[in-house]
C-alpha cells in the first residue's frame, strides 16, 4: 500500500523518547513541528493498525454489545475492542497523554496533550457491511474537555479498505502521498453537500425539515454514514461541503483538522465553533453561504 503521508526529517517511530520527554515536560503544550509530524504519523499508524483489527473482526461476524442513546445507536464488540487497543497503544507510546474516547470516556494525563478517539465512526455501516466505517484518531493540545483545546494532529482510516487521511497543524493534510485541497468554492446551487442524521426520532424529524428547505438550493446531497469520512471527502474534493447537527467531538476531531489543513474551514452557527449543535465544513465562501441558510432555517433550534 502507498504511504498515506510523506515522512521526512524525523525517523517515523512511535513514541521516540524525544517526543515523549518533550510532551511530558509541557504544562501548556505547543508541540513543535517535528513533534506535530511524529504525532500525525503515530495517529496514522495506530488508526491503520486498529482499522485492520476492525476489518478482520467483521469477517468473523458482528456482535452487538449494546445500545446507547436509542435502540438504533448500537455499540459492537469491535467498537469496544478497537478502543481498548487504541488505549493500549497510547499507554505504550504516549503514557503521559490524556484520552477521550467515544466508548470509554476520559482518562487523565499529565503532558497537556489529549487523544480523541472514535474506534468506529459509521457503526451502522459496519453493522450492515457497507464499506464506509472509519477509525478516527486525533491528538489535541489541552485537557480532555471539548472546546478547551487546539488541534494538533490526526488521522482517519477507512477500515474497510485501509485508505488513510492524515493532517498536522501547519503541515498540511495528506492522502496516498498527495497533499489535499478542498474544492475551489462554487455557488451552493452547484455544490455537492454531505450530511448525516442523528439517532433520535425527534432530531431526525427536525433534520428532515431543514434538509427539505435546502434540497432545491444545492446540486445534491450525499449521506455516506460516517462523519469522519465525510470530512475527508470534503478535504479531497469529493464533496464540496458538509453539515450535520448532533455529531460529537470524536466524530470530527481528526476529520476537522484534515479539512482545515486542506484549506477549508469548519464552524458552527452564530459564531460558535463546530459542535453537537451544528458543524459545517468546506471552502470558506461555501460554508458562509451554508451557514446563512442553516441559521435562517434555525437548524440548531432547541428540540
Ligand atoms: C455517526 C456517524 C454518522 C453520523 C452520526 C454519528 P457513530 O457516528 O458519524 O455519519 O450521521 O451522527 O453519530 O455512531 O457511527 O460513531
Amino acid at each position: 500500500m502507498r504511504r498515506a503521508i510523506p515522512r521526512r526529517g524525523v525517523r517515523a517511530r512511535w513514541g521516540t523518547m524525544g517526543a515523549m520527554d518533550r510532551a511530558a515536560d509541557l504544562s501548556v503544550p505547543s508541540p513543535d513541528e517535528s513533534l506535530r509530524r511524529e504525532l500525525m504519523e503515530l495517529a496514522a499508524d495506530m488508526a491503520g493498525q486498529v482499522g485492520e483489527l476492525v476489518r478482520s473482526a467483521r469477517e468473523v461476524g458482528v456482535d452487538v454489545a449494546g445500545v446507547k442513546s436509542t435502540e438504533t445507536d448500537v455499540v459492537t464488540q469491535a467498537d469496544l475492542a478497537a478502543e481498548h487497543r487504541l488505549r493500549e497503544l497510547i499507554a505504550e507510546h504516549r503514557p503521559h497523554d490524556a484520552v477521550l474516547g467515544e466508548e470509554g470516556g476520559t482518562t487523565a494525563g499529565s503532558s497537556g496533550l489529549t487523544w480523541v478517539l472514535d474506534p468506529i465512526d459509521g457503526t451502522v455501516n459496519y453493522l450492515y457491511g457497507l464499506p464506509q466505517y472509519a477509525v478516527s484518531v486525533a491528538v489535541v493540545a489541552g485537557p480532555p474537555e471539548p472546546g478547551a483545546w487546539t488541534q494538533v494532529a490526526g488521522a482517519v482510516v477507512n477500515a474497510a479498505d485501509g485508505r488513510t487521511w492524515a493532517a498536522a497543524r501547519g503541515l498540511g493534510a495528506w492522502h496516498a502521498g498527495e497533499r489535499l485541497r478542498v474544492n475551489a468554492p462554487r455557488p451552493l446551487a452547484q455544490s455537492l453537500v454531505g450530511t448525516g442524521f442523528g439517532y433520535a426520532a425527534e432530531l431526525r424529524r427536525q433534520q428532515a425539515g431543514v434538509l427539505a428547505g435546502l434540497l432545491d438550493k444545492v446540486r445534491d446531497v450525499r449521506r455516506a454514514g460516517s462523519c469522519a469520512l465525510d470530512l475527508c471527502a470534503v478535504a479531497s474534493g469529493q464533496l464540496d461541503a458538509y453539515f450535520e447537527r448532533g455529531t460529537h467531538v470524536w466524530d470530527f476531531a481528526a476529520g476537522g483538522l484534515v479539512v482545515r489543513e486542506a484549506g477549508g474551514v469548519m464552524t458552527g452557527l452564530r459564531g460558535a465553533p463546530e459542535g453537537p449543535a451544528m458543524s459545517v465544513a468546506g471552502p470558506a465562501a461555501t460554508v458562509a453561504e451554508l451557514v446563512r441558510l442553516l441559521t435562517d432555517a434555525q437548524a440548531d433550534a432547541p428540540l
